[in-house]
């Protein structure tokens, strides 16, 4: 019953048993310890400041069939959009003004961003912006782009590799015609071609059981991320997956040992996620903050998180970047976003990131 609760040890001192332990506890004053371990180990680690990277929805265009994401390409309900330099531009000088150290720039897999425009792009941010470091979140891209957008100026790359269920991630990531999908191959590319790599997981994706997100930990541990990105699983009524989960929960059937896409099954994942990776720097997703509008964003920085992405994307396009619902009823400006952010960080005792913010920086 009350069974003496297998140590919340920090990095190896973490067992594998002790992970899916504190991922089936519900019990919230149990789950006290484990939040208490994990802002303790953020804090001794890597410090009070929480470091903001400036988030540019580049394009909604794509080439996948993600049975989870509202921007798959068999979408026609999604009005496409790419944005011009210009704009990328204009986020990046306000990415300044508002103090953040880094830009991201994210889209689909949107082979319309060629090789040379993203560079040009990339050249372009170096030399008109004093922005310190360079995200890029734009898919499975050969091994040639990669290495040309290094050379320009791209810092980071982030690809989650969404779950360690090898089936499931099948399932819900079909191949493109001719090209296997291998997430954790390009992951070790884009270390060899010297960018801090940035990986994640979606919690709670139908047919992703306890088990396995234990095993999704015992990966982040085993990898040497830079950055690791966790959010639940929110359903989108436009795809094969979304209406698969109305269905399930409609008819309450789930998979055997099925894990909930809830916030505080999220909180759980991140949680041990600072554990096992106590230097790594882990954001408090977008997701986390939709799935608990009132306290998911403030819960993932009080439970291991170091990291917010706020989003300086123009309002226009951004509400057509509905990779999940409700991320458009987001309808506040990147100025009101900043400061509801600013406010979260003062109230919680957080300071704001100078710098880069790589890896361990404190
Ligand atoms: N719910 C939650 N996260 C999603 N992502 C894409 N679609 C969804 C969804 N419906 C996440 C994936 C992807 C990242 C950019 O967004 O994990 O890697």
């Amino acid at each position: 019953m009350n069974a003496a609760a297998p140590p919340l040890g920090v990095a190896d001192a973490l067992s594998r048993e002790a992970v899916e332990w504190w991922l089936r506890q519900t019990d919230v004053e149990r789950l006290e310890e484990l939040w208490a371990a994990a802002d303790e180990t953020r804090r001794r680690y890597v410090g009070d400041a929480v470091h903001l990277r400036g988030l540019v929805e580049v394009s909604n265009y794509c080439v996948r069939g993600c049975t989870y994401c509202g921007i798959r390409a068999a979408n026609r309900g999604v009005e496409r959009y790419r944005v011009s330099e210009d704009v990328v531009l204009d986020c990046a000088h306000k990415a300044v003004d508002f103090g953040y150290g880094t830009l991201v720039m994210q889209a689909g897999e949107d082979y319309g961003i060629s090789r040379e425009w993203m560079a040009a792009v990339l050249r372009r941010v170096r030399s008109e912006t004093s922005i310190s470091a360079i995200t890029l979140s734009l898919g499975e891209r050969p091994d040639e782009d990669l290495a040309a957008w290094r050379e320009a100026g791209a810092d980071r790359y982030l690809l989650r590799f969404e779950t360690s269920d090898e089936e499931l991630y099948r399932r819900i990531h079909p191949d493109l015609p001719g090209r296997v999908s291998d997430r954790m191959r390009i992951l070790r590319r884009l270390q060899e071609l010297g960018y801090e790599a940035g990986t994640g997981i979606m919690v709670g994706i139908p047919g992703q059981t306890y088990a396995s997100i234990a095993d999704d930990v015992e990966l982040f541990r085993g990898m040497d991320m830079d950055m690791i990105g966790i959010g639940p699983y929110l359903p989108h009524p436009a795809t094969p997956l979304g209406q698969e989960f109305e269905r399930r929960r409609a008819e309450d059937d789930w998979p055997e040992d099925q894990a909930p896409n809830s916030e505080l099954m999220t909180c759980k994942v991140l949680a041990l996620t600072r554990l096992a990776r106590p230097d790594s720097n882990l954001p408090a997703t977008t997701a986390l903050s939709l799935v608990d509008k009132a306290a998911g964003r403030a819960h993932g920085l009080q439970r291991g998180a170091n990291v917010v992405m706020p989003n300086l994307t123009p309002l226009e396009e951004r509400e057509r970047y509905e990779i999940y619902p409700e991320k458009a009823a987001v309808h506040e400006t990147a100025e009101a976003i900043n400061e509801s952010i600013m406010r979260l960080l003062s109230s919680l005792g957080r300071t704001v990131g100078a710098g880069a913010g790589g890896r361990g920086a404190v």
